[in-house]
């Protein structure tokens, strides 16, 4: 008899975590049904472009912006910076972007629309990591006769201050330039290029 008590208890004790566990089942299963309900609103929010302030940007500065999950860096470039890309031609795998890695507008020897401003996908084109930028043109351990660009360490790939990948390094593609246009002179809207020069 007293194991049948234990059983009722036990029983009971089952009924009633069965019922909490059924409002919380309750509860995850309806959030979903929510959010199922707007699918449009959710794709635009991750498809939309971003407008990129780049108002208090120095010459030489790089700043940060995320667009459908991905790091989006536009670098200011100074005069000696724009001066040195050409010299870098004879050491580069695709100098005059002729693979499809930028809309027809960023296929020049600066890869922008306009010299002093690039605009960027930060992810390498080897495996996906993110390259830092070292701006600064002094040696480096990874290049004596570096003029500033993105390093990217996980496998040691190089790009020059116009997104251009080296030869002799795992990467096989320059950096995108992402479809873009400019609002003004100080806001860039990036993702979207309808009626950019
Ligand atoms: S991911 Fe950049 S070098 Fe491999």
């Amino acid at each position: 008899m007293s194991g049948e008590g234990v059983d009722t208890s036990k029983r009971r004790f089952l009924t009633a975590a069965a019922t909490v566990v059924g409002g919380v089942g309750a509860v995850f299963v309806a959030v979903p049904f929510v959010e199922s309900m707007l699918p449009s609103e959710r794709a635009k929010a991750a498809g939309a472009p971003v407008e990129a302030d780049i108002s208090k940007i120095e010459p030489g500065q790089m700043l940060r912006f995320k667009w459908r999950g991905k790091p989006v860096w536009v670098v200011r470039r100074t005069q000696e910076m724009l001066e040195a890309l050409p010299s870098l031609n004879g050491r580069l795998r695709d100098p005059d972007s002729e693979e499809p890695q930028q809309p027809p507008y960023a296929q020049n020897i600066n890869r922008s629309i306009k010299p002093e401003n690039l605009v960027l996908v930060g992810i390498c084109t080897h495996l996906g990591c993110s390259p830092s930028f070292v701006p600064e043109a002094m040696p480096q351990p990874y290049d004596a006769e570096w003029k500033g660009g993105f390093f990217c360490p996980c496998h040691g790939s190089r790009f020059d201050l116009a997104g251009r990948v080296f030869v002799g390094v795992p990467a096989p593609l320059n950096l995108v330039v992402p479809p873009h246009k400019y609002i003004s002179d100080t806001l860039i809207l990036i993702g979207e290029d309808k009626g950019a020069a």
